[in-house]
């Protein structure tokens, strides 16, 4: 959903290249040495991040040109184009952690539901699902044209905001443990928004 919207995006260059505050504030949590596996990497800055702090990291994203610039670059990365709802990957892997940063919301609900079933799939025993997503206390929540339960499309891009109840839920319901829940303002200021994110950690 929204491919193209990504790749032009990507071809601008204008997505921020330093890790993410969710990447900086989860690094505690992760364990040198142990595989991580990022849905949706985008321009790669959480996974190259992670990368440089000792992870054997696996990175997937839609838009091939994003993907192609970062192959040049970062060898020590598997960088792949690929659907994170859909990868072959999760039947064919196990990782420790899957890293899910702003992508949940650009998915629907039953999207979601295969995807917290293919990271149960694919994670070792105690291994991690983190997330961090818009929530439907968003400011930005309503505006646009209504697609769906709390799903709007606004600037000509689909957004499907996260209920913090309903991913627990859903979350539990999958065989996750919650390990951290929070919703708050302040994880992801940019320009001049400060979106309220749910950031959630999940174990098998
Ligand atoms: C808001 S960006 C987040 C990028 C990165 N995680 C970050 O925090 O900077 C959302 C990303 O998810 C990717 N994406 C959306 N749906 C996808 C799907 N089904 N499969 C693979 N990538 C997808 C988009 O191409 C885009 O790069």
């Amino acid at each position: 959903m929204d491919k193209n919207y990504w790749i032009e995006y990507y071809k601008k260059n204008l997505a921020p290249h330093e890790p993410s505050q969710f990447a900086l504030d989860m690094r505690e949590r992760l364990e040198k040495g142990k595989s991580l596996f990022e849905l949706g990497c985008g321009n790669g800055r959480d996974s190259i991040f992670f990368g440089k702090n000792g992870l054997n990291v696996t990175a997937i994203d839609q838009a091939q040109n994003a993907i192609e610039e970062l192959n040049q670059k970062y060898e020590y990365i598997e960088f792949l184009v690929d659907d994170f709802v859909e990868s072959l990957l999760y039947k064919q892997r196990e990782f420790d952690y899957v890293y899910s940063r702003f992508t949940l919301h650009a998915i629907t609900k039953s999207e979601q539901n295969k995807v917290f079933n293919n990271a149960y799939h694919c994670l070792k025993n105690d291994g991690q699902l983190l997330i961090e997503v818009r929530s439907t206390k968003d400011l930005i929540y309503g505006l646009g044209q209504k697609v769906g339960e709390h799903e709007y499309i606004y600037e000509n891009h689909y957004r499907r905001f996260v209920d913090k109840a309903e991913l627990e839920e859903e979350l539990t319901t999958t065989g996750f443990k919650i390990i951290m829940s929070e919703e708050d303002k302040g994880f992801a200021p940019i320009r001049d928004q400060d979106p309220i994110l749910l950031r959630i950690v999940a174990q098998k």
